[in-house]
């Protein structure tokens, strides 16, 4: 089974491919004619980072694993590395990993030599259903995350789901927030599969996890190929990030995953949604009894005062998404339907979060 994905970008189409077993013969895929850097982490250069390289010929790059690497002191040295083996402006960036690598990738591709080519091998469930498509690229400044960066789309995004077998659990569920995401915003009989599967999921069954990763790309590549710049449509890909980025701000990074937080953000957009008459009655319970299948929590296990309603008002208002301090919501109008750019009083966010949180 092989599903090749089209997504259209400003500067040329590029393909996603999906299939088991890709990354063992990836080297045959890449052009041999152009130099090339790899870049992975201390877990994907293990993975497979390394054995690509070895069979490119070409030199690695690895960065510490996690989201303290993904900053401009690590751009610099991974331009330093192409520079050192001599990349020249017809050379590609192999990103070999999950979104931390894959946007540090994305950032070098951008600017060294004012831009080179790029290729993606996503390695986490979230990268390879998410970050790997779309063209976003940012590093991390101390003021906030995704501050610096560029709209970098890849060449080509090679996906294997095999290399999630070895994922840590808490990294799987994550992704398989995402995973629910794109069902509930836009595909009602994806939700429904997921729903009646929902243990096969968990269980990482290789045709089911192909056939889910290869739609959600397919959702995903859809979206960003009608909007690539979020103008419009692009946006409903926020849905449950509002309160999910408040979250994980307010508790700081690394006490809930990206997937844990957003899992209660869409919680949350579900009864706000619900309160707003925006949202049918059923549907907040729908959406909940998926999640808890996924092992994804509908609030935070605690909740110090840094995450009371006052302060996740304030996080949600100084959203880098809000325009002029108005945050526009997403929302479920029905089951694999999302809408965005809903204002709600205050108030009544004020309410439903209140009502939210432990
Ligand atoms: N550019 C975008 O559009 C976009 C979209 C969503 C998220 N992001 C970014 O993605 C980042 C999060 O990405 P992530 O969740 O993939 O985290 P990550 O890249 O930190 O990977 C999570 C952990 O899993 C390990 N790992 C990766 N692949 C593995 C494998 N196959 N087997 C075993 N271990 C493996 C990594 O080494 C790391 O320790 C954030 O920085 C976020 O801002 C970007
Ligand atoms: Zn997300």
């Amino acid at each position: 089974v092989s599903d090749r994905i089209e997504v259209t970008a400003a500067g040329g189409a590029y393909p996603v491919l999906v299939e088991p077993g890709l990354a063992r013969r990836l080297a045959g895929l890449l052009p041999s004619d152009r130099a090339a850097l790899v870049i992975a982490d201390a877990n994907t250069a293990e993975l497979l980072g390394t054995d690509l390289a070895d069979r490119l010929g070409a030199p690695l790059f690895e960065l510490p694993a996690g989201e303290a690497s993904k900053t401009l002191a690590w751009v610099e040295r991974a331009c330093s590395a192409a520079a050192a083996a001599g990349l020249d402006r017809d050379a590609l960036i192999v990103a070999v990993g999950g979104g931390v690598v894959g946007d540090l990738a994305g950032v070098v591709a951008a600017t060294y030599l004012r831009g080179v080519g790029l290729v993606h091998v996503p390695t986490t469930l979230l990268a390879q259903v998410d970050s790997a498509i779309g063209g976003k690229a940012a590093v991390n400044l101390p003021e906030g995350k995704n501050l610096v960066g560029a709209f970098k789309p890849p060449e080509a995004v090679y996906v294997d789901p095999e290399l999630l077998a070895g994922l840590p659990e808490r990294e799987f569920r994550s992704g398989l927030a995402e995973v629910a995401k794109y069902a509930l915003i836009a595909d009602s009989r994806l939700f429904d599969l997921l729903r009646e599967n929902s243990g096969a999921v968990v269980a990482r069954t290789m045709d089911l996890m192909t056939a889910i990763i290869a739609r959600c790309c397919e959702i995903k590549a859809g979206v960003v190929s009608r909007d690539e710049r979020e103008d419009g449509e692009r946006a409903i890909l926020n849905y449950g990030h509002t309160v999910g980025h408040a979250l994980e701000t307010a508790l700081g990074y690394g006490v809930m995953t990206h997937g844990e937080a957003i899992s209660v953000g869409m919680e949350v957009a579900a009864r706000l949604g619900l309160a707003a008459g925006v949202t049918p009655a059923d549907l907040p319970a729908r959406q909940g009894d998926l999640l808890r299948a996924f092992g994804l929590p509908l609030a935070p296990a605690t909740a110090p005062a840094t995450v009371g309603v006052e302060a996740l008002l304030r996080v949600i208002s100084r959203d880098k998404k809000a325009r002029a301090g108005e945050v526009r919501w997403v929302l479920l109008d029905r089951l694999g339907h999302a809408t965005a750019g809903h204002r709600i009083d205050p108030a009544v966010v004020g309410e439903v979060l209140a009502g939210s949180l432990p």
